[in-house]
């Protein structure tokens, strides 16, 4: 029996007001409904945002610290969900197990963070250059969040939006991806039975165009957070920015590996498959360029050739898969798009594709796929496909090879492998991307460091981290001067000693 998912609106759980349903499938084998879900437009993001401004004055004169153990109940809570919810992860969106239990990891860790962040939340306290009077600034929240959120991480980025908007102060209203509402629902459930008040974290699923464009659109939402793609983020941006709304949007990124010819090149072939084709190259932060030099270039491969060919297609639930099925049926075709149209330009696809056979015949499986001959100019090479597909460049130098990572117009990560401790600090140095690693894969990123991109990839402050990060979007600064002088002071027009 399909799961029936409703809209969770001022503590409650409400069908659409249309009455209007869609479905949620697995994408491992689409015959099978998984979820019915409400299919909200305008009215039911006005209910909802209604909610979460009427519960706003309340919460954001919680003390921090109290929000804070709500947070931590909440941590607890997912940690004893934690299977279940990561067998909802493979299910909905396809990733391998350990992946999805990594997902809703990744969502314990974030929320624990934010929990401590309630009694930090710190601002400063300076010397004003007057006498008798202090200076200080505090964070204070925002006001009403709408969060919109992709399918690729559907427990994790709602957890890493939700959580910092809460200890700030903040309420939410959460339009999660339409392809994994189930998802959403569930940490949504686990978030608010931890003690949330009415009305504080509010779910409305559906549609981008009938569901996310109202909530970034209505009046009573202070600020949005997006992730998700370029196309889309760069339209939210807009209608964000005509509505003077605080926004900030992670949307890409076409991140590369550099292969030194120095290299321990069996563990680069490691992280380069980990990083290419983990959860089937559907994360932000995904290889899906290598640079290999030319010394090592054939070695390199005929090993990742050999290797990726053996990776196993299956449905994420069973414990020999290596890789999951894509999404949905739209983005599979996407994705099948750029393999045509990387053979158009004259990318020589040595291996990968659809992928029907046996037990997958039913789902979106595409096989690793590489391209060779590619040239930097090409689509391939610069667009986002958000699946496991990966183009392999030869540089003859370390200079060569960082100037063809940096010729992108996403900035999100990047990695080199090399034994090299000058090739290592160049490479940190001149990587222009908000994330760089040095022997490792170019995904992985852990949640107490600010997680973004340079570029194209992201605008406004960064997701994830504390001071740095998150908390610069979720808080605004207010300043306080106290004067107890007793007369009239003039900061800037007093007397010089
Ligand atoms: C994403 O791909 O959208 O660094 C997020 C990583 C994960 C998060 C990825 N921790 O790969």
């Amino acid at each position: 029996m399909p799961e029936k998912i409703k809209n969770y609106i001022n503590g409650r759980w409400v069908g659409a007001a249309s009455g209007k349903t869609f479905e949620s499938r697995n994408p491992a084998d689409a015959r099978e409904v998984l979820g019915v879900v409400a299919d909200s437009a305008a009215a039911d993001v006005d209910a909802a945002v209604r909610a979460a401004k009427a519960a706003y004055p309340g919460w954001a004169a919680t003390p921090a610290p109290k929000r804070g153990e709500i947070l931590y109940r909440a941590a607890e809570a997912l940690i004893r969900h934690k299977a279940d919810l990561g067998a909802w992860v493979t299910r909905e969106m396809g990733k391998v197990l350990p992946e999805a239990l990594g997902d809703v990891q990744e969502a314990i860790d974030m929320t624990y963070y934010m929990a401590g962040e309630g009694r930090r939340l710190c601002g400063e306290t300076v010397p004003s250059e007057l006498p008798d009077k202090d200076a200080k600034s505090v964070r204070v929240p925002v006001g009403v969040f709408g969060l919109i959120t992709p399918w690729n991480f559907p427990v994790a980025i709602p957890a890493w939006k939700i959580t910092p908007a809460l200890i700030a102060g903040n309420t939410v209203v959460l339009k999660p991806a339409e392809e994994t509402p189930i998802c959403a629902a569930r940490l949504v459930k686990i978030l608010c039975e931890a003690g949330l008040p009415a009305g504080v974290l509010n779910l409305v699923c559906g549609f981008g165009e009938t569901a996310g464009e109202p909530l970034v659109c209505h009046p009573n939402v202070d600020a949005v957070s997006f992730t998700g793609s370029n196309a889309v983020g760069g339209r939210l941006s807009v209608l964000a920015a005509e509505r003077h709304k605080h926004f900030a949007m992670e949307a890409g990124g076409k991140n590369p590996i550099i292969i030194m010819d120095d290299a321990d090149l069996s563990l680069a072939v490691t992280g380069a498959l980990w990083g290419a084709f983990g959860t089937a190259g559907q994360r932000c932060t995904a290889a899906s360029r290598l640079i290999v030099h030319t010394a090592v270039y054939d070695r390199f491969v005929a090993q990742i050739t050999e290797r990726a060919g053996r990776l196993r297609l299956g449905n994420g639930l069973h414990s020999k898969t290596d890789v999951g099925p894509i999404v949905s049926e739209a983005q599979y075709h996407k994705v099948l798009d750029y393999i045509a149209l990387g053979a158009r330009e004259g990318a020589r696809q040595i291996l990968g594709g659809p992928h029907k056979k046996g037990a997958c015949a039913h789902g979106y499986f595409i096989a690793p796929t590489l391209f060779l001959d590619v040239r930097p100019t090409m689509r391939i090479a610069r667009e986002e496909i958000f699946g496991p597909v990966v183009c392999i460049f030869k540089a003859r130098s370390l200079r060569e090879a960082i100037d063809l990572a940096n010729d992108s117009p996403f900035g999100l990560s990047a990695a080199i492998y090399t034994q090299n401790t000058h090739h290592a600090a160049r490479a940190e140095r001149d990587l222009n991307t908000g994330l760089v690693y040095i022997n490792a894969a170019t995904i992985g990123a852990e949640i107490q460091l600010p997680f973004g991109g340079t570029r194209r990839t992201g605008l406004g402050p960064r997701e994830a981290g504390g001071r740095g990060g998150a908390l610069d979007l979720y808080t605004q600064w207010k300043v306080i001067y106290r004067d107890f002088s007793g007369r009239l002071q003039k900061a800037q027009i007093g007397e010089t000693p």
